[in-house]
């Protein structure tokens, strides 16, 4: 049996919650509080009254904690991620299967997290949104976030989590995908959607497969508006026939939309099966389990699954492009470097090469330029350069030395054709054939996101 999730009763008790949590867990200290909330112990109640400092009753009345025979356990689990406190669901509900489980932080959400374009005052929507944790890390610069969820018990968490980090700008909504937002557009959009590919239908939060995948991917450019951008977590199938890579494009044909994807595993079935099963059965899968997974995909002649993220982009005035890439590792500054992609790109494809050589652009911070020598009878020669961002999707590009040095010059308090002109005069070069050479090479760096407009 599920217990009703958290709900503060009024403002003062909020508060008073908030106040505690702040102080207790934020500073990372192990009191009683933090045992019971975060690590799921039951503790006598004068220690966790104690630990409360007065607010132990708020902490009842909003249903976070119960007495239990003389000790004080929690009704939830309670997470602390990037600065904000998050209730979802106690791990005991998921080992019993409960299909309306409500999903905490795990690394899935912590990615996704990170690769969230945050952009100001933007409308951003939510979908399947769980414990709200995407919803409230997006609140703080968002205009307005709309939360969605098919689960009542996940709307209930996220407003609770809403009010327990101090977001008034979040509208929770209930319904199947896009159905409650119906005719409406948003700037950003993100989705750790159920996307795991299963036989069952255990949990809400995990078993919508390829299908609700694409169901969600088709009906996500309807609701981008122009320059918006999407970030769905998803899962795709491959076959023993055909391309996954078509099937995915498929999804947006027509759309008017970008495409990127971003892959991140590409698993056997017998090894997707078990990464799953072990969340489900962290002590034991129970026997037979693993082969009635991969039974399944193998009458419908899966022979590997891949998983990632697909970066939808409305583009105001050029066509669409689709890009497949394997996304390097975590980094927490990526959903800023895809922005950062975006606009390079549409700047490379709203300007020809004579307005693009008028552009004052200059190399994204900390971009490393790495020299490639090899060793001649004159000693070592610099071979290539690799154009390297420090940080973000990391997407090199390798370019030659004379053109590396250009880069150099391209300081954005000028036109580029200026610079290309300084520099060629610095260098005794003749201006007209490097002017020719520059705007490809300025396009294969903006479709890097190398550069930046200032
Ligand atoms: C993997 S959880 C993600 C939760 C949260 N966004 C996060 O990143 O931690 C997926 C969520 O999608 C919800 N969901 C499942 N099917 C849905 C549907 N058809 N429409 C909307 N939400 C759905 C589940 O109830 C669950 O809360």
């Amino acid at each position: 049996m599920l217990a009703p999730p958290p709900a503060f009763p009024d403002e003062r008790a909020c508060a008073a919650v908030r106040t505690t949590l702040q102080a207790r867990l934020a500073a990372g200290e192990r009191s009683a509080l933090g045992r019971v909330l975060a690590e799921g112990e039951a503790l006598p109640e004068s220690a966790v009254r104690d630990a409360c400092a007065g607010a132990y009753e708020a902490f009842r009345a909003s249903g976070l904690l119960v007495e239990d025979g003389g000790l004080v356990r929690a009704t939830v689990q309670l997470q602390e991620h990037a600065g904000r406190l998050f209730a979802s669901d106690r791990r005991e509900l998921h080992r019993a299967g409960a299909a309306q489980f409500v999903l905490g932080v795990g690394p899935v959400t912590a990615r996704i997290a990170s690769l969230l374009p945050l952009r100001a005052g933007a409308r951003v929507l939510d979908v399947g949104c769980g414990c709200g944790v995407l919803a409230v890390l997006a609140a703080a610069q968002a205009q307005a976030v709309t939360a969605l969820d098919l689960n009542p018990r996940a709307l209930a968490f996220t407003r609770f989590n809403a009010q327990l980090n101090g977001c008034d700008n979040i509208e929770t909504l209930e319904g199947d995908l896009y159905a409650p937002v119906t005719g409406r557009q948003f700037d950003v959009i993100v989705s750790n959607a159920p996307y795991v590919i299963s036989p069952d239908t255990t949990f809400l939060y995990r078993d919508g497969g390829r299908d609700l995948c694409e169901r969600l991917a088709r009906a996500t450019p309807a609701h981008l508006a122009p320059d918006g951008c999407a970030l769905l977590a998803v899962n795709w199938p491959e076959h023993d026939a055909g391309s996954w890579q078509g099937t995915l494009a498929g999804w947006v044909d027509g759309s008017g939309c970008d495409l990127w994807v971003l892959s991140t595993e590409h698993t056997v079935p017998d090894g997707y099966a078990r990464l799953w099963l072990m969340q489900q059965y962290p002590d034991r899968i129970p026997p037979g389990e693993i082969d009635r997974w991969t039974a399944a995909y193998a009458a419908q002649r899966i022979v590997r699954l891949h998983g990632g993220y697909l970066v939808m982009h409305r583009p105001r005035a050029r066509d669409p492009w689709i890009e497949f890439r394997d996304l390097p590792p975590f980094d927490p500054l990526a959903g800023r470097a895809i922005d950062r992609v975006l606009a390079a790109r549409d700047l490379a494809a709203s300007h020809d090469d004579s307005a693009l050589l008028e552009q004052r652009l200059t190399p994204i911070p900390g971009l490393l330029a790495i020299e490639r020598r090899v060793a001649g009878p004159a000693g070592w020669q610099v071979q290539a350069v690799d154009l390297r961002p420090a940080d973000g999707l990391r997407l090199a590009l390798r370019v030659d030395p004379l053109a590396a040095e250009l880069i150099g010059w391209f300081d954005g308090t000028r036109s580029v054709a200026t610079a290309v002109r300084a520099f060629a005069q610095a260098r005794a070069l003749d201006a007209a054939p490097l002017l020719q050479a520059t705007p490809p090479l300025l396009r294969r760096l903006l479709d890097a996101g190398l550069l930046v407009a200032t």
